[in-house]
């Protein structure tokens, strides 16, 4: 690895302001007209800039049995549109799908390793899956690819969401040890480390519409509800899971375990550890908008904790505005498949915001956008990259680009309908097509340059 804590704490630290999340700063921050500036001196991105593609286990590998998610997927009643069965075949497949990845242009690769297969019962660790995400390892250095590796991208073991998931006290000295049995075996592989994938989401459930809920029910409620179902239909009294449990009670554990997690990873091996962060850029609509309280009550404790870490992940789609809650995307705006406005400049602002407020090195560690246009995705792109390399002119240390994502998957409950992948798959056959987006970015990264 090139870089060490010292030297990345020390480039950070030029750009932490030092100043907690307000309101003022931010609404600055939002309003701030993209692309306004003078024209960037050159096209080129820094030297050893990770250029990637994501993707998370549950949603490519298929048959994740041991996996909280497999239950909910096929729960009566379950909110999920469809299970995610044989997903892209990647457990499979994946030798094929890095290859191409490289083959595209592209230096690095995010995955997750998958926890559910890691440890499928309580204190069972699979030297055959730790094998596998091995071999992983293996093609991607083998073929020049930098590997970014999540350690809990939302799935859970079953065994884990019955005692309660997050929500027990037990699961901080659970994680660490999973994250440490898994460093033993892997850590030498692993070029960056991410404990949690956007372990924000559960408070932003608060902070979303859903088109189609029961009037007066948030995202959260609608969790909380399926958490009550499940509950009665498992007679499980104590399930939960990532997506559903209680946010509060999960937060605080979470929290925990990221840092305990953190030293377990590091007395394995010293690699930069951090968590990614999912972001909205939030705009503040009208003198008595409720913007700064979203940004304290989502991002607040996380970006608090990552100052202590080697780099945050930046992880945006869109913009949301925000008077009292949020509002609907303007009248006329265009839509992604998700349902939300095509905002791709809401990426330099949540870098801006997360270099700001962290004093760390920033990876975008997901963008993209859902859409059947992959001519749409192409703009998409372009206009996301150009505020990145906005950040990176006016010196933010922004250390690389991983789109979200590599392959058409498994997205949650909305199941497989929205399109975010540079390359689609038959889900029949399983067959890979390359679409123009992925040949744009895959230049884009072997040029280093827009
Ligand atoms: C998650 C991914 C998801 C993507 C697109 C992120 O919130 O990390 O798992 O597929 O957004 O919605």
């Amino acid at each position: 690895m090139s870089m060490n804590r010292r030297e990345w704490m020390q480039r950070g630290a030029t750009f932490a302001l030092g100043v907690g999340l307000g309101g003022r700063a931010l609404a600055a921050e939002g309003k701030r007209p993209s692309g306004s500036g003078a024209p960037a001196a050159s096209q080129k991105f820094p030297p050893k800039f990770l250029w990637g593609a994501a993707t998370a286990a549950h949603q490519v590998e298929g048959n994740n049995l041991n996996s909280d998610n497999w239950l909910l997927e096929r729960a009566p009643n379950t909110m999920y549109k469809e299970p995610s069965g044989d997903a892209c075949d990647h457990y499979h497949l994946y030798e094929q799908d890095i290859n191409q990845l490289a083959d595209l242009g592209f230096n690095a690769y995010r995955f997750s390793i998958e926890w559910a297969r890691i440890e499928p019962e309580k204190g069972f660790f699979s030297r055959a899956e730790l094998e596998h995400y091995r071999r992983m390892l293996e093609v991607c250095h083998k073929r020049g690819l930098t590997p970014l590796v999540t350690y809990s991208h939302f799935t859970l073991p079953r065994w884990f969401a019955y005692q309660g998931a997050w929500e027990n006290p037990e699961s901080v000295d659970l994680f660490a040890r999973y994250c440490e049995k898994s460093t033993a075996y892997l850590g030498d592989l692993i070029a960056y480390a991410a404990t949690f994938n956007e372990p924000d989401i559960p408070y932003l459930f608060h902070w979303i519409s859903f088109p189609g809920a029961p009037t007066g029910m948030d995202l959260a409620g609608i969790m909380a509800a399926q958490e009550a179902a499940l509950r009665q239909q498992l007679n499980a009294p104590q399930f939960s899971s990532f997506l559903i449990g209680d946010a509060e009670k999960s937060r605080e554990n979470m929290m925990s375990a990221h840092t305990k997690a953190k030293s377990a990873i590091k007395s394995t091996r010293n690699i930069p550890v951090g968590f990614t962060l999912a972001m909205e850029d939030d705009q503040p609509e009208g003198p008595d908008n409720h913007c700064a309280k979203k940004q304290a009550d989502v991002y607040g404790p996380w970006l608090n904790l990552a100052k202590q870490d080697d780099f945050i992940g930046v992880q945006t789609y869109t913009r949301s505005r925000i008077a009292a809650k949020a509002i609907p995307p303007p009248i006329g705006a265009e839509l992604t498949q998700m349902g939300y406005e095509f905002y791709p400049e809401s990426l330099e602002h949540t870098v801006r915001l997360a270099a700001k407020e962290t004093g760390v090195p920033v990876i975008v560690t997901e963008n993209g956008v859902a859409t059947q246009d992959d001519t749409r995705r192409v703009e998409y792109i372009r206009r996301a990259l150009a505020g990145v390399k906005r950040c990176v002119d006016d010196g933010i240390d922004v250390r690389g680009y991983i789109h979200w994502s590599l392959l058409d998957n498994f997205e949650w409950i909305f199941g497989y309908t929205p399109k975010f992948g540079l390359i689609t798959v038959d889900r029949e056959t399983q067959k890979r097509t390359v679409k123009p987006s992925a040949i744009m970015l895959g230049k884009i990264a072997k040029a280093n340059s827009l």
